[in-house]
């Protein structure tokens, strides 16, 4: 879980710098990380419910919803669809007992290391890159 919560964060930054091949990648490593919530841990012994179900009917959806808001190149609706699924990461938590732990939109960026803007030689921008 806490590389979906480093995921998160990167795909916020690549989101909102434009760089929409990296908010891409995110979006694919996000979907991942929850295919091995679903295969590698499907119960937590302090659960009331099983993970894996609740990764299908709480994630998936919105998580496909900020891929498309990354492939359409669309700021607004990827805050959007970014606000959307992290509301439902809170609402995983609050299922499985976990809701003292609440996610929410980065406000600093903790990987200094790494640049979110796309590179000048990226291709073509989407239709909202700086
Ligand atoms: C299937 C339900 C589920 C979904 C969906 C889910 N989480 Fe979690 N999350 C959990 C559970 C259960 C734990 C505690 C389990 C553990 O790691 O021991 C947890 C723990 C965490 C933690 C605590 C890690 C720590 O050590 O502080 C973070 C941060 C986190 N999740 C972020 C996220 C983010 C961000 C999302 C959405 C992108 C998300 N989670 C989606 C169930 C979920």
């Amino acid at each position: 879980m806490t590389f979906n919560q480093m995921r998160h964060a990167k795909l916020w930054f690549a989101g909102e710098a434009g760089n929409w091949k990296l908010a891409r990648y995110e979006v694919d490593e996000l979907g991942e990380g929850f295919d091995d919530v679903v295969r590698y841990h499907p119960t937590h012994k302090d659960s009331p419910v099983p993970l894996g179900p609740s990764v299908e009917k709480i994630i998936r959806e919105p998580l496909a919803e900020v891929g498309r808001a990354v492939a359409a190149g669309d700021r607004a609706r990827f805050e959007k669809a970014f606000d959307a699924l992290t509301d439902g990461c809170n609402r995983c938590h609050q299922a499985t007992n976990f809701g003292f732990n609440v996610v929410q939109r980065p406000s600093t960026n903790a990987f200094s290391n790494q640049a979110f803007a796309p590179p000048a030689n990226s291709g073509t921008p989407g239709p909202d890159a700086r």
